[in-house]
């Protein structure tokens, strides 16, 4: 059993790659540039928007971990099938439950599960909540002192860690029974932003205090950051409702035998990145 990783050097990916070495599974790990890998773990150079420049190492894979909304993804999943390889999960998101196209987000998942349908590999869709990860956006802010502004500051979401989502990748991929199944993946507990970042204080030592932003400001932030379709969709989905990432669901620990892991653990583990 040989598991392809695309995305590899990403928090998720990367995430995966640990759970594939920590189990003793075979992997390759598509990275643009060289990095270090566990035992076990090939690396395979290419870049996702172009199947051609990895094709040839999907020969011998079973099964594919798959970033979502990365172009020519038909041509990709055909010359998997073509390879040989009989199963793929993708990395989708909540967004794609109310299955609205309007919503930039939504659409180009949707887009990719409708393209893995279509291929007719056994599939499994992993639809996660924001990842715990997504903490380090406070980085620069934390650098700079100990107020931080949160965005959407009423809004609680059962934040995923990595590995969790990790865990029930590798056991769709490997094990029986989770073909033609869509999890929706949450942490263990819904946390407001600033409940969030005291427990980031607390890891790291430190009072912190969050500033509160209204929906103008968060509204101005948000649209600073990112192309505008981006902002958009994210401000629907906590502004708007437009995604329920409150509910925590029971997938992570029915698909993997173990409670999903807190945001503790996640700050405990990733304190060094604070610094
Ligand atoms: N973050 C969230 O809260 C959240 C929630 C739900 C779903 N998702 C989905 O999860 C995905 C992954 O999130 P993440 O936090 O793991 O992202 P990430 O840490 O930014 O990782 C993205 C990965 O994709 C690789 N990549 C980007 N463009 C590529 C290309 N053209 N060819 C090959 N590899 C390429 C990057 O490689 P390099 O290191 O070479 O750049 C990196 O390994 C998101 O894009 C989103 O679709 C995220």
């Amino acid at each position: 059993m040989t598991i392809l990783v695309t995305g590899a050097s990403g928090n998720a990916g990367g995430a995966v790659v640990a759970s594939l070495a920590a189990e003793g599974l075979a992997g390759r790990a598509l990275v643009r540039k060289p990095m270090e890998l566990p035992a076990g773990i090939e690396p395979v150079y290419g870049d996702l928007n172009q199947p051609d420049t990895f094709a040839d190492s999907l020969a011998g894979v079973t099964g594919l971990f798959l970033l979502s909304g990365y172009d020519r993804v038909d041509e990709l999943l055909a010359k998997a099938v073509q390879a040989g390889v009989r199963r793929v999960a993708v990395l989708s998101s909540s967004s794609v439950v109310g299955k609205s196209t309007d919503n930039a987000v939504a659409a180009y998942h949707l887009a990719t599960e409708a393209a893995v349908i279509a291929s007719g590999l056994e599939w499994t869709f992993l639809r996660p909540n924001t990842f715990m990860s997504n903490t380090l956006r406070w980085l620069d802010q934390l650098r700079a002192g100990d107020v931080v502004r949160v965005q959407f500051p009423d809004v609680p979401i059962s934040t995923i860690h990595p590995r969790d989502i990790a865990d029930v990748a590798v056991r769709a991929l490997t094990g029986d029974g989770h073909s033609g199944t869509a999890y929706r993946l949450s942490g263990p507990v819904a946390l407001k932003p600033a409940e969030q970042l005291e427990i980031v204080g607390q890891a790291l030592g430190r009072t912190l205090v969050a500033r509160e932003l209204s929906r103008a400001e968060s509204h101005e932030e948000l649209f600073a950051s990112m192309p505008a379709t981006y902002a958009s969709a994210i401000e629907g989905f906590f502004a708007d409702g437009n995604v329920d990432e409150t509910t925590v669901t029971d997938a992570v620990e029915t698909v993997t035998g173990h409670p999903p892991r807190t945001l503790q653990e996640w700050v405990r583990e990733n304190t060094g990145l604070f610094w």
